[in-house]
């Protein structure tokens, strides 16, 4: 038996394509759980903006000499998780979805939470927790994923990677303090 995969035939493709060409990038061929997959995207939206307001606010927060590395790096992650979120939106509404940005709901559907801290140091350990929360759920998701959906996998592991190096730098920080 041969390993290559069998592929579908040209002409059965073109075929596929003309029909249901309102639903844009979602073809036939797409053989991932839909409504599955943008509960997913949508609840890492709802993480990401959860982390977005989290930052800035320990970003306002951080006070004096020694904590001018940590806004830094707060700011910084906000920035970037922002970022993240308009890569998940963007996917969202490919998909055929709607990003749900209703304040209500977010801190609902967030993996992570919304921790305000009264210290640095607080302030520094909840967001590495919420790194942490963030890193499982993103690696579950694209194990859930796997072949099904590759372009959604492939944001999700971009992100991913993002996480582990804000994970990183919070432990860095928190290491020093
Ligand atoms: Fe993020
Ligand atoms: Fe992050």
């Amino acid at each position: 038996m041969s390993d290559v995969q069998q592929l579908t035939d040209i002409s059965i493709l073109r075929e596929r394509a003309r029909h249901n060409i309102e639903n844009g990038a979602v073809t036939e061929g797409y053989n991932a759980d839909r409504e599955e997959i943008l509960r997913l995207l949508n609840a890492s939206l709802a993480t990401e903006w959860v982390c977005v307001l989290r930052y800035k606010r320990h970003y306002y927060m951080a006070k004096g000499v020694k904590a001018q590395v940590a806004a830094k790096e707060f700011l910084e992650h906000s920035e970037q998780e922002a970022e993240h979120a308009d890569k998940l939106a963007e996917r969202i509404v490919q998909l055929g979805g709607a990003p749900e940005l209703n304040p209500d709901l977010l801190s609902k559907n967030s993996h992570a939470q919304y921790v305000a801290g009264n210290t640095l140091k607080e302030m520094v350990r909840e967001d590495l927790i919420a790194e942490r929360i963030a890193i499982d759920s993103y690696r579950e998701i694209i194990q859930y994923i796997g072949e099904k959906d590759p372009t959604t996998r492939r944001i999700f592991e971009e992100i991913l990677a993002q996480e582990e190096e804000h994970a990183d730098d919070m432990a860095d920080i928190l290491d020093g303090l």
